[in-house]
């Protein structure tokens, strides 16, 4: 069994999305054992604890900088094993030491197309407010490795999501989760248990299923 941390500063529906597919389908033995907030008041620790997840939480502003967080983040994720660590939703910077602990070790769920708007700076409704000033037709997710570069990692999974006429950012941010984030990272981090993704480089290529594996899950 692998032991899942997932990292969150707010509402946590993508927290949600995985505690639903690890009671549904499973997460691949992947098993939600952790869940670290940079955000005493974020909801994600009340869904957490509505689901008997234990929680630690880890504010920024109790630290003198990024890398004394940092520091106690990698500690953190060492003390609870972590073999995964999922950014779900969470937006405090962390600097290359936890990069380099957990390598090809953590993902996470970015609500756009990489490399489309990404980087510094694009996160949460702002991605969606940027796509439709552009006025892109498609958008989407991408789940990624996390690595020193911002949203700059090897990319796992992609799903695209129309845009309509009519889109606020908050109906494109809620199509976009309801269609592709609440997907793909669920299904990101069950290939990531069942040791079916491959790094080489900075390309991610997925494992197909053992033409064994495939049959037994048909009948
Ligand atoms: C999600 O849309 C996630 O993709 C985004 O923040 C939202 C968190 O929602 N993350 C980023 O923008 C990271 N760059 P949630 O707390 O309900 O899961």
């Amino acid at each position: 069994m692998k032991n899942i941390v997932v990292l969150v500063s707010g509402g946590g529906t993508n927290l949600q999305a995985l505690i639903d597919a690890e009671q549904k389908e499973g997460l691949g033995g992947g098993k939600i054992t952790c869940v670290i907030s940079s955000n005493p008041d974020a909801y994600a620790l009340t869904r957490a604890a509505d689901n008997g997840i234990k929680t630690k939480v880890l504010v920024r502003k109790d630290y003198p900088d990024v890398a004394a967080y940092s520091k106690a983040m990698t500690e953190a994720l060492k003390e609870e094993k972590a073999d995964l660590v999922v950014y779900a939703g969470f937006m405090t910077i962390l600097d290359e030491q936890v990069c380099n602990a957990f390598k090809h070790k953590m993902i996470n769920v970015h609500p756009s197309l990489i490399p489309s708007f990404c980087g510094k700076g694009y996160y949460g409704l702002r991605v969606h407010e940027e796509a439709l000033k552009k006025g892109v037709k498609v958008t989407g997710a991408t789940v990624h490795f996390v690595t020193a570069e911002c949203d700059g990692g090897p990319i796992i999974l992609q799903k695209a999501v129309e845009v309509k006429s009519g889109d606020t950012p908050e109906i494109l941010q809620k199509r976009v989760m309801e269609q592709a984030e609440w997907k793909i990272l669920p299904e990101a981090a069950r290939l990531f248990c069942e040791d079916r993704i491959e790094v080489s480089g900075n390309i991610a290529v997925v494992k197909r299923q053992q033409a064994e594996t495939v049959t037994k899950a048909m009948m």
